[in-house]
């Protein structure tokens, strides 16, 4: 969006979306764990699922506009990482997912919400892509001051025709995509004096590499 106007108006939409969608979900819960019928269960997690969709493109907007959640602080690179491995082996079973790193307490300074988003957009056009199922490969490693996190995926990788429109605002090759995932990315590694690509690997599929600065503590 490069209309400031736009931008205000996408910023206070969200923002009030974002206040019954936290009361649909905790109204969910409560009717959730006092509901002894079993059958009804499914339900609640499809409910939930969908608010979780919803949730994201809100946040997607949030982003877009420049807003943080919460406040700069140190923040543990890897830890993130495996809780969203923890995630995924629960919500996406059929992607393996590995991760290596140098060093365990490899951080950086900035927002922790933001480097979320990153991860959450980058993993979630991974999952696409490889239809819900295969690899991804997750390395974080130092290289002088910087750090490097890089996510291979076995997906389809990228069609030549698409491949230098991706990082357009709203360029999206899927029926209901957005085509913001890559432009948050991009935004918000800039803003933690980072950079962020996404190339075709050798072997098929896309890896997506996050470069930040490391904070020594
Ligand atoms: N890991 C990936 N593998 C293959 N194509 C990708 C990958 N990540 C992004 N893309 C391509 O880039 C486009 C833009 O991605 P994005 O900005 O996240 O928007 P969206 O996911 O809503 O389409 C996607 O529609 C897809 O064509
Ligand atoms: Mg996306």
């Amino acid at each position: 969006m490069e209309n400031q106007a736009l931008e205000e108006i996408a910023a206070a939409i969200a923002h009030e979306v974002k206040n019954p969608l936290t009361l649909v979900s905790f109204n969910l819960d409560i009717l959730e764990s006092s509901d002894e019928r079993l059958e009804t269960h499914k339900n609640y997690a499809m409910i939930r699922k969908e608010l979780k969709k919803i949730n994201d493109i809100i946040m997607d907007f949030i982003y877009l506009t420049g807003n943080y959640s919460d406040e700069k602080d140190t923040v543990y690179i890897v830890n993130i990482l495996n809780e969203f491995k923890e995630d995924l082996a629960v919500s996406i079973p059929d992607i393996n997912v590995s991760i290596t790193y140098d060093c365990k307490n490899m951080a950086i300074y900035g927002y922790e919400s933001g480097i979320r988003t990153i991860f959450g957009n980058i993993i979630k056009n991974a999952a696409e892509a490889m239809n819900f199922a295969g690899e991804l490969q997750i390395k974080a490693g130092k290289i002088e001051n910087r750090i490097n996190i890089s996510f291979k995926d076995s997906g389809t990788g990228l069609d030549e025709k698409v491949r230098d429109k991706i990082f357009k605002e709203q360029f999206t090759t899927k029926p209901m995509g957005s085509g913001l995932g890559l432009s948050i990315c991009k935004k918000i590694a800039g803003e933690h004096n980072g950079d962020f690509t996404l190339v075709e690997s050798p072997d098929g599929g896309c890896v997506a590499i996050v470069e930040l600065p490391v904070v020594n503590d």
